[in-house]
């Protein structure tokens, strides 16, 4: 793979690449991360579905981009109502995705290859297939009976997806309570048993050597303990000192103290085996963020991931508040995560209109703010969303919708069918875009990977793959951006954004130009361009010149 890097200047690429070891943070405060979902990434045995032996045979391609952790949504046992989402067993693995002796061997091969490896744990819920629920369910008086959460009469709450979350059972004449969709019912963590069966299944992964988690619906471990109503109006609650902290969020089913100290333990069992990674998916924003993260002692979870952030707006408008507000909230020792893709929300090419000058300058900018950097499988090339109809939609969302409902359009423009950003990876331009050898794969490969695919991008000089890997090599040499501070430099011309990243005697600064028309901007000293996208953005006797979307990375 051809390296785009002729115009970084060797005099701050540090050789010495495990940056934390010296300045004691850990490991995961500045990582970047891509995320696989590894029913689309490679199928290795023809059946239409990807799988783990796939993931090891794409591994030399995931290094050679220069990712340095690699999260992969859940492969568990599972019926596969919620692709994984939905477990039926957590020490095993669902059979078409391998084996436990293929989980190892991913594990183990990632480690050869320099990379950490992160796994997705749904701790909130199981499968209603799992042998817990079932015997939960069979009776109110069975060795599980209280495993879940359980009331003889609904409360008001509301589930995560709308509509009531209480769920009714024949067998106990009762209901059991569902965060999520009905058949992933929520685990009763007031029961220590239920704990303790979790806290060991996490263990069971990291005794084989798995580098963390990313904890979904981490808000929802604990429910109010006796079910109260949500009783207090937002803005009865807004105006009450009391509550005052964590207004919008105040919800027997969500953010219970008990969850921020459940935080805080599972922190503990990680770091009994070392340094591990915990990334919760947290919705919210500061304190409740904060909280998760373990509060002024940050010994809580270390790192969140920011779900907002998925529907950015593109401006750099938008994007200095982020970083002012990330900044504020989460000073140094706290590590911000930046993300603008995932498997539950539209990909960030569809919200740049397909422009890969868009996307370019996106992740220029992704990968020189102060953090972690998150990406989705696919970015690296321009993977967008497929839209695929809703009377096809695998995803139980897309099922349960049908269509995006007014109140949520007029808000974003969003899909409910998520299959539309899973679709499989686009490898080369052959057959089912190289993904499998199958006559039929499990989401339809979308149309566009005769031109959007990695192999065509990889010998194109000015492809988005090339870009991102600059950058990820940029990044992985240069410890200033690795864990240096950052501080926005204010006062740019419109449509501008400028930051200053330091460490100790080393200064970076990054100036990108969101606007369609050039730019430029005063810049004093003599710095070292360390980076361009494109070959008219330069530094020029005290200025730096932007072309529209342009970007400069400049060292001093
Ligand atoms: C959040 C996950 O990201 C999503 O994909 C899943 O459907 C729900 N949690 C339920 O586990």
């Amino acid at each position: 793979m051809r390296l785009k890097l002729c115009l970084i200047s060797a005099l701050l690429l540090s050789l010495a690449i495990s940056a934390n070891a010296q300045n004691n943070e850990p490991w995961y405060h500045s990582t970047t991360i891509y995320q696989i979902y590894p029913r689309s990434y490679y199928d290795s045995n023809g059946d239409g579905i990807g799988d783990l032996p796939g993931i090891i045979q794409k591994l030399d391609y995931i290094k050679s981009l220069g990712y340095e952790t690699i999260w992969l949504s859940p492969f568990y046992k599972s019926p596969q109502v919620d692709f994984g989402y939905d477990i039926s067993d957590y020490t095993d693995i669902a059979p078409e995705y391998g084996t436990l002796a293929d989980a190892q061997k991913l594990i183990d091969e990632t480690h050869k290859h320099g990379m950490k490896i992160v796994f997705d744990m749904v701790m909130n819920h199981t499968s209603d297939q799992h042998p817990w629920f079932k015997e939960s369910m069979s009776s109110r008086t069975n060795p599980k009976a209280d495993w879940y959460i359980w009331a003889d009469k609904p409360n008001h709450w509301s589930s995560q997806i709308r509509g009531t979350g209480w769920h009714y059972c024949k067998e106990r004449n009762q209901y059991f309570w569902a965060s999520f969709l009905p058949f992933q019912p929520d685990l009763n963590y007031r029961n220590p048993a239920v704990k303790k069966a979790m806290f060991d299944a996490c263990r069971f992964w990291l005794a084989k050597g798995v580098d963390g988690f990313r904890l979904d619906m981490i808000n929802s471990i604990y429910k109010d303990s006796l079910l109260r109503n949500n009783t207090a109006s937002r803005r009865a609650v807004a105006r009450s000192p009391e509550t005052k902290k964590y207004r919008s969020t105040i919800k027997g089913s969500l953010n219970q103290p008990e969850t921020f100290e459940f935080a805080k333990e599972l922190r503990a069992v990680c770091d009994s085996f070392g340094d591990r990674m915990l990334l919760g998916e947290v919705y919210g924003t500061h304190p409740v963020v904060k909280e998760f993260l373990g509060g002024q002692k940050n010994n809580g979870l270390g790192l969140v991931f920011n779900f907002e952030m998925l529907r950015f707006h593109y401006n750099a408008k938008y994007f200095s508040k982020l970083v002012a507000n990330l900044e504020k909230d989460f000073p140094a020792p706290y590590s911000p995560v930046y993300v603008f893709s995932n498997h539950d929300r539209r990909r960030s090419m569809k919200r740049l209109k397909d422009d890969m000058a868009r996307a370019k300058l996106l992740h220029v900018f992704q990968l020189t703010t102060r953090g972690v950097s998150c990406m989705y499988y696919g970015e690296e090339i321009g993977m967008s969303d497929l839209q695929i109809p809703y009377k096809d939609a695998l995803d139980p969302i897309g099922q349960k919708y049908k269509k995006v409902p007014r109140w949520l359009s007029e808000l974003f423009d969003e899909t409910l069918n998520r299959d539309d950003l899973r679709t499989p990876m686009q490898w080369d331009n052959s057959a089912n875009a190289g993904f499998s050898t199958s006559a039929k794969t499990w989401l339809p490969v979308n149309p566009n990977y005769m031109q959007i695919n990695a192999k065509t991008e990889v010998k194109d000089e000015n492809s988005l793959l090339l870009e991102i890997q600059a950058l990820l090599l940029l990044h992985k040499r240069n410890k200033v951006l690795h864990d240096g501070s950052l501080e926005l430099i204010p006062k740019q011309p419109h449509g501008v954004l400028a930051y200053k990243r330091k460490l100790n005697d080393q200064e970076v600064i990054v100036i990108l130009n969101f606007s369609k028309k050039p730019k430029e901007v005063k810049l004093s000293g003599t710095p070292n361009s360390l980076y361009q996208i494109h070959k008219t953005d330069k530094y020029d006797a005290g200025t730096v010149h932007l072309s529209a979307l342009g970007a400069m990375i400049l060292g001093k």
